[in-house]
């Protein structure tokens, strides 16, 4: 899926979606790490990490959207800054040119269909010893997700945003266990559901307005889009109150894979 992207709202919560992408870097345990590729790496927040952890690799960043890469190259590319490489290229199909050290996705490819294909794809790609390296939301039956459905078909325009996304082709954990081990000598994949805390009004939809409502919003007119967010708006905020402190709590569960060929 190639959705149009929107760096800055999807930037209001770096912090947050940080915690995760970290969490999987620090499992990847792989020596004489030439090339790194950043998949679906959207404005660049985990490149310049990737670069401090393997200062003499080649990374280089893959996404399909101009918008997050043109920011990936204002935030990363200072004068005198790391090297980094930033590619577009769809997904579905791409490859690395030879066999890669590690090939790591933290949060992207939930957008990207046919995980039976794709992921042992990925694999088969990398140098032995090499790891792939993948998080995805696995948030798909929180009541965040259930709302934009619920508020989809109370919308008047339900017949023209239904379809614009299908649910996401993220799987169970057993299931990326049987599919990946054919392929790899090592194989770690977990769980975690984070409590994340956000700031300021109205903070879940906000969240989901830049990642998983936005295939929805994108498909609506300008002026239906605002009544159709405010409609979801509210719901949500019924579902993920305000705490004491002024905070929403939005607990997120993700799933990991780590993958050693
Ligand atoms: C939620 S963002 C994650 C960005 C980054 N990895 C991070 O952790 O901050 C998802 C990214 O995946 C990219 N993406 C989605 N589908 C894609 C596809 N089929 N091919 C390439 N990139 C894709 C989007 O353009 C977007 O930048």
């Amino acid at each position: 899926m190639t959705a149009k992207w929107d760096p800055q709202q999807y930037l209001k919560f770096s912090g947050p979606r940080l915690r995760p992408a970290l969490d999987l870097l620090a499992q990847i345990a792989v020596e004489n790490v030439r090339t790194v590729y950043d998949l679906g790496c959207g404005p660049g927040n985990l490149t310049s990490f990737f670069k401090d952890r393997w200062p003499e690799a080649d990374i280089i960043g893959i996404d399909a959207s101009v918008e997050m890469l043109d920011r990936a190259r204002e935030a990363h590319d200072p004068a005198g800054g790391p090297q980094i490489q930033w590619q577009q290229a769809d997904l579905t199909n791409w490859r690395p040119d030879a066999p890669a050290d590690v090939l790591y996705s933290n949060a992207a490819l939930q957008w990207v269909d046919d995980h039976k294909n794709l992921l042992p794809g990925l694999a088969r790609n990398l140098r032995d010893g090499g790891v792939l390296a993948v998080q995805m939301p696995r948030n798909h039956k929180a009541p965040s997700h259930a709302l934009m459905i619920d508020t989809i078909e109370a919308s008047p325009w339900a017949d023209k945003i239904r379809g614009a996304r299908g649910l996401p082709p993220v799987m169970e954990p057993e299931d990326y266990y049987d599919l990946l081990r054919p392929h790899v000598s090592q194989l770690n994949i977990w769980e975690s559901e984070f409590l994340q805390v956000l700031e300021g009004d109205n903070a879940v939809a906000e969240w989901t307005k830049g990642s998983a409502l936005k295939p929805y919003l994108d498909a609506l007119d300008e002026d239906q889009r605002q009544v159709f967010f405010d409609d979801y708006s509210v719901r949500m905020k019924e579902a993920y109150p305000k705490r004491a402190d002024g905070k929403t709590l939005f607990p997120f569960r993700r799933i990991f894979i780590v993958a050693t060929r």
